[in-house]
């Protein structure tokens, strides 16, 4: 069979076109369609947001059985925020859908590979000669063969295609940038950082007790003179540049990791496979741009006409955009709103770096209400039983949009009272206006010019200090939290440092003068104190503990800091502290409130919040016993 009967002739779909066909085409191979889980999760320690199509059926892979059978296909809507810093290029995107098809212990390799082939050449329509695969190559240390079963399938679809499929042997990806393509190849063995699938990554990293195993992964070669040798090196499958994108990755799900690390076979054998929509759209319409696809296009298009400005010339603000409006939609559709914790705070993030983008591009007044609608229009085909809040979606950004804009309105006044003391900025106040304000930090530098308010010398390096410092600090106060979700939440921990304090004093105040703290633990979702009391405390005692810390936290007090000697600290100032014996000579005492009549003093290590007000409603959650004579309270902040 040649090509041209094989692969008819190239017609460009929409998103909405290939979800549906997808979905039909695994419905005619015997799947059933389930319902795709919320993007939202909740009381999963591990992640904020559904990453992938095989996270929820995890416990099925690892044998259980499903209601709906051993067939099942869906499309996923999934966020990856730990790409929020990509987003800008031509593929990456916070949120995308992913197709998925999966067999519980029934078919395997063969049929996976032959019915993913024949749906991109035959329902897609997409050139068999632009498609290239990958295999693994084996990995000695754990003892785990080569793939060569799916290797050898592979050439035989491409042979039965009219298509020459030599096998190459990489190795890592770097090694495929000195080597290139060799005349013919078109199989590509890459190492257990390409070709392995776990949700911790390669081998080592593959978490104890997950299932996990050797994928296949399904490029599309959209054209040898997009790659940029100098930038990536030579092309391959697995190179960064733009040449090849991952359309779709098969997971022969054959093991599981034990305790000891080693590797089992599983009992049952399964296939986990995903494909992007958005990538594979983007294949069907020849672009290598995801950004031109029918999710995306009548959002940059809209965008061109409200700025008046084109694409062309400002590709990277407007995919920025494009993506994050995006993902707050269909989070805002799932019945999410902004807020200063985990899945809400990423939302925020989501609407206000599109807000802050949408000024570089001189929009800035109001835009949402423009953009929304045609997101709400392009995912009309998705479920309701996922977008459940639909109708309200709208107006939850809107709102977001003109706090936002209160929060930009406040940082140029507080630029302007800096100005009154100050003839000369640096750039750490600056820094403080950022971190505090959330007042950007390239808005007051063009503020600043357009004010002809004088900047020191070094300026940018003094931001870039204060910021480095900063996220050191974050960095420190954030270890061991939930990873692959925001990279910033140190900023929330440090809220939920400063309002332990607050508690602190506020639990002298009203409880008891002789309470002191026994133990302390915060991360960027809450934080837990333990204190001694001989009783559990009352529901009066709790109100009035959790209403005089909202007003301290309503009156904005400053928050300060000094080094200080110890006997200076203990004495005169009458800081509180657990360990005198054990600290240093010279100590940092923070201090909240009036400096002569504090509210709270503390040595303390700091790092916590400038003011009070940036802290946001604090509500104790729980108050229980922690040992004898120890009470434990857990607050949030909402
Ligand atoms: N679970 C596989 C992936 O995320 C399909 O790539």
């Amino acid at each position: 069979m040649n090509c041209q009967e094989f692969c008819g002739i190239m017609t460009a779909m929409d998103a909405n076109t290939i979800r549906k066909k997808f979905l039909d085409f695994q419905v005619k191979r015997g799947h059933k369609i389930i319902q795709p889980a919320p993007l939202v999760l909740e009381g999963d320690p591990t992640t904020l947001f559904t990453g992938s199509g095989m996270q929820p059926l995890l416990p099925y892979l690892l044998g259980k059985e499903h209601p709906e059978g051993t067939r099942l296909c869906d499309s996923q809507p999934s966020m990856r925020l730990q790409d929020i810093e990509d987003v800008g290029d031509p593929r990456h995107t916070t949120v995308f859908e992913m197709l998925g098809n999966w067999s519980l212990g029934d078919y395997f390799k063969e049929e996976q590979i032959r019915g993913f082939f024949e749906f991109l050449t035959r329902e897609v329509g997409l050139d068999p000669s632009r498609i290239y695969v990958t295999c693994f190559i084996g990995n000695e240390k754990y003892g785990i063969p080569r793939d060569t079963e799916a290797a050898e399938i592979w050439q035989k679809v491409f042979e039965e295609a009219g298509i020459e499929a030599k096998i190459a042997e990489v190795g890592s990806a770097s090694d495929g940038d000195k080597r290139g393509i060799k005349p013919g190849e078109r199989i590509f063995f890459y190492d257990d950082h390409e070709n392995w699938w776990s949700r911790g990554g390669g081998c080592d990293s593959t978490p104890i007790g997950d299932p996990c195993g050797p994928d296949s992964e399904v490029f599309y070669d959209f054209g040898e003179d997009l790659q940029d040798i100098e930038k990536y090196g030579q092309a391959h499958p697995a190179s960064d540049g733009a040449r090849f994108m991952e359309i779709g990755n098969q997971v022969f799900m054959q093991y599981r990791r034990l305790e000891d690390g080693s590797f089992e076979e599983l009992e049952k054998k399964n296939v986990d496979f995903g494909g992007g929509l958005e990538r594979i759209t983007a294949a069907s319409i020849g672009s290598y741009d995801v950004f031109k696809i029918s999710l995306m296009k009548p959002i940059i298009d809209k965008l061109e006409e409200i700025s008046g400005k084109s694409y062309d010339n400002n590709t990277d603000e407007m995919r920025v955009i494009a993506d994050h409006i995006r993902g707050a939609y269909l989070l805002a559709a799932q019945g999410l709103a902004p807020s200063n914790k985990t899945q809400g705070y990423a939302m925020r993030r989501l609407l206000r770096r599109a807000i802050l983008r949408a000024l570089d591009l001189g929009i800035s007044s109001n835009f949402l209400a423009e953009i929304v609608p045609i997101v709400a229009e392009n995912y009309a085909d998705l479920p309701d039983a996922i977008l459940t809040h639909r109708e309200v979606a709208l107006e939850t950004m809107l709102k977001e949009e003109n706090t936002f804009r209160k929060t930009l309105e406040k940082g140029l006044r507080e630029l302007s009272k800096l100005v009154k003391h100050n003839k000369i900025l640096d750039g750490k106040e600056l820094f403080k206006l950022q971190d505090t304000y959330g007042f950007p930090f390239e808005l007051s530098v063009e503020e600043c010019y357009r004010e002809g308010i004088e900047l020191t010398k070094n300026y940018r390096k003094e931001f870039e200090e204060a910021l480095a410092e900063q996220r050191e600090r974050s960095q420190t106060a954030s270890k061991g939290m939930f990873k692959g979700g925001l990279e910033d939440h140190g900023e929330q921990t440090i809220k939920y440092h400063t309002a332990t304090h607050l508690l602190l004093a506020a639990l002298q105040k009203l409880v008891s003068p002789d309470i002191v703290q026994k133990g302390s633990n915060t991360t960027a979702e809450r934080l837990r104190f333990d204190f001694n009391l001989d009783h559990k405390m009352t529901d009066e005692e709790k109100k009035a503990v959790e209403d005089q810390v909202n007003e301290w936290i309503k009156a904005d007090l400053p928050v300060v800091f000094d080094e200080y000697d110890k006997k200076y600290a203990r004495e005169t100032l009458k800081a509180h502290g657990q360990f005198w014996d054990k600290y240093p000579e010279k100590l940092k005492v923070y201090t909240i409130g009036d400096f002569d009549n504090p509210i709270s003093r503390e040595v303390c290590g700091g790092p916590h919040v400038e003011h009070t007000g940036v802290i946001g409603h604090f509500v104790i959650k729980k108050e229980e016993s922690s040992s004898a004579g120890v009470r434990r309270i857990k607050a949030v902040l909402e």
